[in-house]
């Protein structure tokens, strides 16, 4: 039998201290690297911090596998057996440039469901943590059920890069909702936009390319407050894989896909 509470209660005490290390890192000089391309950066406080979730897993859960975003744990090709996914940091560009609006994002899924998800802001120290089928927790206290909000009303989390022309959408898509909602903003980090909306701060984040370790705790997140994620199809995420995301309460999530997104496809 699998013991949930317990992996729940390490992987708070792991992700506090993982943050108290990077918070520490404010005062080294950071190593910094870049990966696909002059934009996509990489610390040594990434790598540290993803090797220093690693080895507290394997120690203490031999026969769970790890997707780790620096590449540190296993190769993932099923979603068999008990699953960690972690960002050690998302929003590095932000850890770098401001030093606040990052995350580290961890999840535990079993079998490809989820059952633990955590977000720690960790400036703000605002850990955002879900087990799956209690609800949704900022720093213990229960986050309410998501409410119906119409577009007019809402704010659109989005980065400017998706109306603008780029490789993975016609600019044009998207600019009849970001001309119908109350505001836009954009934060950096795919994991604390997931929390935003879980919080209802913002009502909905759509992105075109997140990995699993960017959306995997934010999923479970979002799903125990009454919010819905989906592909900017509607079509289920793939954990294997990349995705576009729509994400919001879930009339918002529908009107959105059916009213704009899909109907501006159609119109294409
Ligand atoms: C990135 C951030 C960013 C999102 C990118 C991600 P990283 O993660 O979440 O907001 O737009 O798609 O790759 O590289 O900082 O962990
Ligand atoms: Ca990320
Ligand atoms: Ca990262």
């Amino acid at each position: 039998m699998i013991d949930w509470r317990e992996i729940d209660g390490n992987a708070k005490a792991w992700v506090k201290e993982a943050g108290q290390k990077i918070k520490q890192s404010f005062q080294t000089k950071l190593s910094i690297g870049t990966k696909s391309n002059p934009d996509d950066l990489v610390t040594n406080i990434d790598k540290e911090t993803e090797k220093y979730f690693i080895k507290k897993i394997n120690e203490t859960y031999p026969s769970h596998k790890i997707l780790g975003e620096e590449g540190y744990g296993n190769k993932i090709d099923t979603l068999d057996g008990v699953i960690w996914i972690i960002d050690p940091i998302d929003g590095t560009m932000n850890f770098i440039h401001q030093q606040r609006n990052f995350a580290i994002s961890l999840a535990v899924y079993e079998n490809g469901v989820g059952k633990i998800g955590m977000i720690y802001d960790v400036v703000h120290d605002e850990l955002y943590h879900a087990f799956k089928g209690e609800g949704a927790y900022l720093n213990e206290i229960k986050i309410p059920q998501l409410e119906n909000v119409p577009v007019n009303q809402s704010i659109l989390a989005i980065n400017a890069t998706w109306v603008t022309e780029n490789r993975r959408i016609d600019a044009n898509r998207l600019r009849p909702l970001v001309k119908a909602v109350r505001g836009t903003r954009s934060y950096g980090s795919a994991a604390i936009e997931f929390a935003y909306v879980v919080t209802g701060r913002v009502d909905t984040y759509i992105t075109m390319r997140l990995s699993p370790w960017d959306f995997a705790a934010g999923a479970i997140l979002i799903e125990e407050v009454g919010g819905k994620v989906s592909t900017l199809e509607g079509k289920q995420l793939n954990l294997l894989g990349e995705n576009s995301i729509l994400v919001s309460n879930s009339s918002l999530h529908q009107d959105i896909l059916q009213n704009y997104i899909l109907k501006m496809k159609n119109e294409a």
